[in-house]
C-alpha cells in the first residue's frame, strides 16, 4: 500500500487562501505493510529511521496516529488484535515532496486492509486531510489529494474559480475543491529534484506568509492572484507542449515565491545555477524555506544535475504526470 508523493507545480501557498494551484503525483511516496502486532497496542515502525512509535505515545507521529485512528469504527478496534504498520518512506521527508500526507494516507490504507474495510479513495482523502491539519494547521487539501490520488489535482474555491473541463472527479476539501484532472501531454513531463537539504517546517512557513498578508492584504492578495492564475495558464502550456512559456511561468511564480519570502539562500543558489546550465525554468516546490526546488529542463537534465552535484546537492529525474491509481492495491 503506497501514499503517492506530489510535485507542486504552481500555486503554493497560495492555494490555502483559494487561489488555484496545479499539482502533479509522483510514482513514489511512503510504503505500508501490516501485521498483528507483537504488542498489546497498534505500533508504528520506520526501519530506516530507526523508530518505533506506540499509539499511546507523545510524539508528534503518535499523535497523528490517534487522530487517524479515532475515524476507525470502535467495535473493530475493540474486538481485534492491534497491528503493527511498517512504513517505508521512498522521497526525502519534509522536503516539500508531500511526505506527511504519503505518510498518512499509507498508515490509513493498512488500517483498511487491517480492518478489512470497503473504504473508497475519497473517505481515504477526508481523513489524510484530517490528519494533514495536525502537521499544516491549515492545509489547502493538496497534500493528501495528491497522496491519495496521484495524477494531476488542479485544486481551487470553487465559488470563486470555474472547474476545468477535462475534470475526472471533484474533492470537496473544507472550503476549496480539488479536481483529477484527465491530461493527455503531448510528451511525458521530466523533471530534475534537486534537494536543498535544508530542513524546515510547513506549518511555520504558512503561518510566516498569513502574518505578511494580514499586515498587507492589498499588496500581498495581488501576488497571490497572479500566482493562481500561472497554475491555469501552465496547464495550458503543458497540454500545448508550449517549453519555454512553460518555463517562464515557472521562473514567474518562484518570483512571486521570493515576494512571499518562503524562498531561501540555498533555493536561489540552485535556481541559479539550475538556470546557468541551461534549464527553462525553476522554482521552489511545497512549503519553501528550504526543501526540493524543481527545474524544467527538457533535453538537459543529466547537465543539471552535474551541475548541482558538483556544489553538492543531491538530486533526482523524475517523470510526473503519470497516473499513478492502477497501482493503488
Ligand atoms: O512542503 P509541503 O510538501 O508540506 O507542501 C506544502 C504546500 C503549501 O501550499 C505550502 C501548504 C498547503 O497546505 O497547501
Amino acid at each position: 500500500m503506497r501514499g503517492y508523493g506530489k510535485i507542486i507545480l504552481f500555486g503554493e501557498h497560495v492555494c490555502v487562501y483559494g487561489y488555484p494551484a496545479l499539482a502533479v503525483g509522483l510514482s513514489k511516496g511512503v510504503i505500508a505493510q501490516v501485521a498483528k502486532s507483537e504488542e498489546k497496542s497498534h505500533v508504528l515502525v520506520i526501519p530506516s529511521q530507526n523508530l518505533k512509535v506506540s499509539l499511546q505515545g507523545n510524539c508528534a507521529l503518535a499523535q497523528v496516529f490517534q487522530k487517524i485512528i479515532r475515524f476507525f469504527p470502535t467495535n473493530l478496534l475493540a474486538n481485534k488484535p492491534p497491528c503493527q504498520i511498517t512504513l517505508d518512506p521512498e522521497i526525502p521527508i519534509g522536503a516539500g515532496l508531500g511526505s506527511s500526507a504519503a505518510l498518512s494516507v499509507a498508515i490509513i490504507r493498512a488500517l483498511v486492509q487491517w480492518y478489512k474495510l470497503d473504504w473508497t479513495s475519497p473517505k481515504i482523502n477526508e481523513v489524510a486531510f484530517a490528519a494533514e491539519s495536525f502537521f499544516h494547521g491549515t492545509p489547502s487539501g493538496i497534500d493528501n489529494t495528491m497522496a491519495t490520488f496521484g495524477g494531476f489535482c488542479y485544486l481551487r474555491d470553487a465559488k470563486r474559480f470555474p472547474a476545468l473541463t477535462q475534470c475526472e472527479n471533484n474533492y470537496p476539501l473544507g472550503k476549496l475543491m480539488g479536481s483529477s484532472l484527465q491530461v493527455q501531454l503531448p510528451e511525458p513531463l521530466r523533471l530534475v529534484v534537486m534537494n536543498t537539504k535544508k530542513e524546515r517546517e510547513t506549518k511555520r512557513l504558512v503561518a510566516n506568509v498569513r502574518t505578511l498578508v494580514e499586515k498587507s492584504p492589498e499588496h500581498y492578495h495581488s501576488i497571490m492572484q497572479e500566482a493562481g492564475g500561472l497554475a491555469k495558464e501552465g496547464l495550458t502550456c503543458l497540454e500545448r507542449g508550449e517549453k519555454e512559456k512553460l518555463g517562464a511561468l515557472l521562473n514567474r511564480n518562484q518570483e512571486l515565491l521570493r515576494e512571499l519570502k518562503v524562498s531561501s539562500p540555498q533555493i536561489e543558489v540552485l535556481c541559479k545555477k539550475a538556470l546557468s546550465a541551461g534549464a527553462l525554468g525553476v522554482k521552489l516546490t511545497g512549503a519553501g524555506g528550504g526543501g526540493c526546488v524543481i527545474a524544467y529542463a527538457p533535453g538537459r537534465e543529466q547537465e543539471i544535475q552535474k551541475t548541482v552535484e558538483n556544489e553538492g546537492f543531491e538530486s533526482f529525474v523524475t517523470t510526473v504526470g503519470v497516473k499513478t491509481r492502477s497501482e493503488e492495491p
